[in-house]
């Protein structure tokens, strides 16, 4: 029903989609507010458009920034460079969220520091209704600390699709009996904190604090997202702005799901549905479906 719905809205966008303004050029304190320490998010550059934003984590503070607007299905993309050297303990994410509490829903990428020379880990997972233990984890095929890399997140009704650099590495699907996050709106997040109980070799590394100020930038941040403030979520009170068509059913082809393959096969160092010590009882219903 609330799919339906919207489809009718992309299909008869002239007449019920377009009520809405145009997107105004906006800066970045227009479209986002800071998380943590107000002086460790610097904006580099900002033409009104497009941004280039540092964040910093110092023994102090981390820091972040989350869009104002939320969000039920979008196509979210950044570039960033990640912290170089001895980057163990920090992590640095892009993240799509409902909010905190009991049944929330989430879309994660986030990158897990290492040792100087040692490869960064990226980590996807998707939390739907509060159940969240759905990581696939990869190594990258460059290094992310050496220059930008496209990192995008595409969240639509029949999928998510998670790319590096226009190359898909994982689909999560819906399957109308499982959880999948579709009712409520959700905000984009960027942060760097420390996460050194957690992040590196299983958090056995911590944060060296000599290496501190520790710099993830972000740049080129695109949302093509319906907007919906709305916090009881629900159609009605969705506005999908013009380009919605290209993503909102979106699926891998046959090319994207080689590639996916090929990530897989090469590059992935964590998959939760062949981790038997986690789920005693039995892999989650979506490992055995395709
Ligand atoms: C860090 O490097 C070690 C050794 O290469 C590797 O096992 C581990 O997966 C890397 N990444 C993280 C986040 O621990």
């Amino acid at each position: 029903m609330a799919t339906s719905m919207l489809l009718l809205c992309v299909a008869a966008a002239a007449a019920v989609c377009s009520m809405a303004p145009a997107v105004a050029a906006a800066g970045f304190y227009d479209k986002f507010d800071v998380v943590g320490a107000r002086d460790h998010v610097r904006v580099l550059s900002d033409d009104g458009k497009s941004q280039q934003v540092a964040l910093t984590l110092d023994r102090s503070s981390g820091s972040g920034f989350t869009s104002k607007d939320t969000y039920l299905f979008g196509e979210f993309s950044v570039q960033m460079k990640l912290v170089g050297g001895n980057s163990a303990g920090t992590v640095t994410s892009f993240y799509l969220s409902s909010g905190e509490g009991e049944g929330h829903d989430e879309i994660d990428i986030e990158f897990m520091g290492n040792l100087s020379g040692d490869p960064y880990v990226m980590n996807t997972n998707v939390w739907a209704n509060g159940d969240g233990k759905k990581e696939h984890q990869f190594y990258l095929w460059f290094d992310p600390t050496a220059d930008y890399h496209v990192y995008k997140i595409i969240w639509n009704p029949k999928n998510i699709i998670f790319q590096v650099d226009d190359v898909p590495v994982r689909t999560f699907k819906k399957y109308d009996d499982l959880a999948y996050p579709q009712s409520k709106p959700m905000r984009l997040h960027a942060t760097l904190w420390d996460g050194s109980y957690w992040a590196t070799r299983h958090g056995d590394v911590k944060i060296d604090w000599s290496g501190a100020p520790f710099v993830v930038s972000y740049r080129g941040y695109s949302a093509n997202a319906c907007v919906n403030n709305n916090p009881a979520g629900g159609w009605s009170s969705s506005w999908c702005p013009e380009g919605t068509a290209a993503w909102i059913s979106r699926e891998l082809d046959g090319a994207g799901l080689g590639t996916v393959a090929w990530a897989e096969r090469n590059y992935m160092s964590y998959n939760y549905c062949a981790d038997g010590w986690r789920f005693p009882q039995g892999f989650p219903a979506e490992c055995s479906r395709n």
